[in-house]
């Protein structure tokens, strides 16, 4: 196969960067190229360097843009790309008024099919190419998403939603069909083309104990696998949770006592923690999935970010769009919402730990840094390219930029999916036009 060459500002971490100065934790080349074949990068540096002597290349020269990773989102719900921008007081009502009866409708294979190719199209248009999604209830939800994925050749991460109590008769499975559905997708799913099963009980409010113990013995036959749910993301959903689980110590105490905490888990929201709640976290590797946009539309809280990485004991942190609590498919528009809320909180998020979060850091939180999230030899060959300059307003504000780290921040503040000018998806350009 011919190796193609792709030319441009590279730009992918190394680390976490430790402050706006900190120029050793990633690499920037501003005449730099990516060389690709078999949807791996082979190399990267300045195009001169990685440019192949007397080798046939196709090349594709994206100057002046910029090239980083594609945009890694940690949390979304596929069957709520119609719930988006629903009028609610909070997240029961959201939840109970629109969210539950729209997710009913995905009994109907052909309308899952239907919402899965809108939901690859409207991801890679604004350069997510790795997300990590509930499905509904329904087999079928799971079975369009994961088909929709190996079509397109994105690395997915995603489960059928476990739930059996507290929602419509239209969306409750059993513990035994959770169980014995959640099992056949992974053999038809997990490692097929790039996708990856999660264990997925929704949250403790639609689980009783007995579907509990069955994702417990999910988990602990398939240690690999990544677990997803939610925990303490409003005040009335922790009261009735804790109501539920009155043994618990706390919402995370519900998840612990089935063994449900570790490296490979991910919690949706986690706002309100306890400090006995963080060290559990802490101690464990368990990943709280921040999701600003979706927690200032639904009015949830202001999840403290940088206090949480701060502390003696750090609690993992992975970022998120929460589609469709959500409101924008953009990770950009997400690190705009992160840097506000981390404003209201009295702390500082710059923009180079911004664009970490999304790529890198992110990958790391999953734990495939050494398959996504970067743009290192031997990697998965997805990134984005970006245009500072794709707007009026863009093109306006880039004359007075003299700094990355200012043209990063501007891309974030007013960016969009117009900044997106390219996703490539294993070696392949494949944003919908
Ligand atoms: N908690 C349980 N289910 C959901 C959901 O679909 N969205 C959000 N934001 N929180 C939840
Ligand atoms: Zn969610």
């Amino acid at each position: 196969m011919t190796k193609t060459l792709i030319r441009g500002r590279l730009l992918s971490f190394r680390r976490a960067p430790q402050h706006m100065a900190d120029r050793d934790s990633y690499l920037y080349e501003t005449d730099g190229a990516l060389l690709v074949e078999n949807g791996l990068i082979l190399a990267v540096g300045s195009y001169a360097s990685v440019k192949p002597g007397n080798e046939e290349v196709v090349e594709i020269d994206h100057r002046p843009h910029l090239i980083l990773p594609g945009f890694i989102d940690c949390h979304v719900h596929f069957p709520q790309m119609q719930v988006i921008g629903s009028y609610a007081a909070n997240l029961l009502e959201w939840l109970n008024t629109y969210t539950f009866p729209e997710e009913c409708r995905f009994v109907e294979t052909a309308h899952a099919e239907r919402i899965a190719t809108h939901f690859f199209d409207e991801f890679l248009r604004h350069g997510t190419t790795t997300a990590v999604a509930y499905c509904s209830v329904h087999k079928t939800s799971a079975d369009a998403f994961f088909a929709e994925s190996a079509r397109r050749g994105t690395r997915m991460i995603a489960g059928k939603v476990m739930m059996d109590r507290n929602a419509p008769q239209g969306l409750l499975d059993t513990p035994q069909s959770g169980y014995d559905e959640t099992r056949e997708i992974i053999e038809s799913w997990h490692g097929r083309a790039r996708n990856l099963v999660a264990i997925t009980p929704r949250f403790a409010i639609t689980s009783t104990p007995e579907q509990m113990e069955m994702v417990q013995a999910l988990a602990r036959e398939f240690p690999d696998l990544h677990i997803q749910t939610h925990l303490s993301e409003n005040r009335e959903e922790i009261d009735f949770t804790c109501s539920l689980y009155p043994q618990a110590e706390d919402y995370t105490d519900i998840y612990a006592r089935y063994g449900l905490l570790g490296e490979r888990t991910l919690f949706g929201h986690a706002i309100h923690l306890s400090e006995r709640e963080a060290d559990v976290l802490s101690q464990t590797g368990s990943v709280a999935v921040h999701c600003p946009t979706s927690n200032l539309f639904l009015g949830s809280g202001l999840f403290p970010l940088k206090a949480i990485q701060r502390r003696e004991k750090p609690v993992r942190v992975a970022l998120a769009t929460d589609i469709g609590g959500g409101t924008s498919y953009s990770m950009l528009r997400t690190l705009d919402e992160a840097y506000k809320i981390q404003q209201l909180l009295g702390e500082r998020l710059n923009p180079l730990d911004s664009y970490w979060h999304m790529t890198r850091g992110n990958a790391e939180a999953l734990s495939l840094a050494d398959r996504i999230g970067t743009l290192e030899p031997g990697t998965e060959a997805d990134f984005v390219v970006l245009n500072s300059s794709a707007t009026p307003a863009m093109a306006l504000k880039m004359q007075a930029v003299k700094e990355l780290h200012e043209e990063l921040f501007l891309m974030q503040t007013i960016g969009d999916d117009r900044t997106v000018v390219e996703t490539y998806v294993a070696g392949v350009a494949s944003k919908p036009r």
